[in-house]
């Protein structure tokens, strides 16, 4: 095999990887991607969910916009299990819902779940 076809071949295996990583990322890869240090997971929730402005939709602690629910007592309506689902694909368990897929990584999901237990367990 030419030189010149090894390279090409190298490209276009680089970039087909590269593809798939960025518009199917799997959970591994997110993880690498994007890890947050959970020791104080009650304000790196905080953090996560402003960088992904989940306010832009939800009252969370009786702020933001109420395009979507009420975050408030969601903790109490939804089992930890529909959680994480919930937040791993929106739209494997609602097809319709404006909710993008955020690709968080799985210590992203812990944050926001911590920020959002907390919350609910000193709201009432
Ligand atoms: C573009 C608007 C939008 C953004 C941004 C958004 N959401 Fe949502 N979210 C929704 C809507 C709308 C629903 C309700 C599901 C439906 O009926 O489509 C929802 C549902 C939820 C639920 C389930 C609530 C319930 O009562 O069933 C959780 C939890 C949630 N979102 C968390 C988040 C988090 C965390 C973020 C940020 C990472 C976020 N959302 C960003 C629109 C949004």
């Amino acid at each position: 095999m030419s030189r010149s076809r090894i390279v090409l071949m190298l490209v276009v295996g680089t970039a087909a990887i590269g593809i798939w990583l960025w518009l199917s990322p799997p959970r591994w890869w997110l993880n690498y991607m994007k890890p947050v240090d959970l020791t104080d997971s009650v304000s790196a929730g905080q953090s996560v969910i402003a960088k992904y402005a989940c306010r832009k939709c939800h009252l969370i602690g009786g702020e933001g916009r109420a395009k979507g629910p009420n975050l408030g007592g969601v903790t109490d309506r939804l089992d930890p299990v529909s959680l994480r689902l919930w937040l791993q694909d929106p739209r494997s368990i609602k097809p319709s819902t404006p909710m993008p897929n955020f690709q968080l990584s799985d210590p992203e999901i812990e944050a926001i779940l911590s920020y959002l237990y907390e919350l609910d367990s000193t709201s009432d």
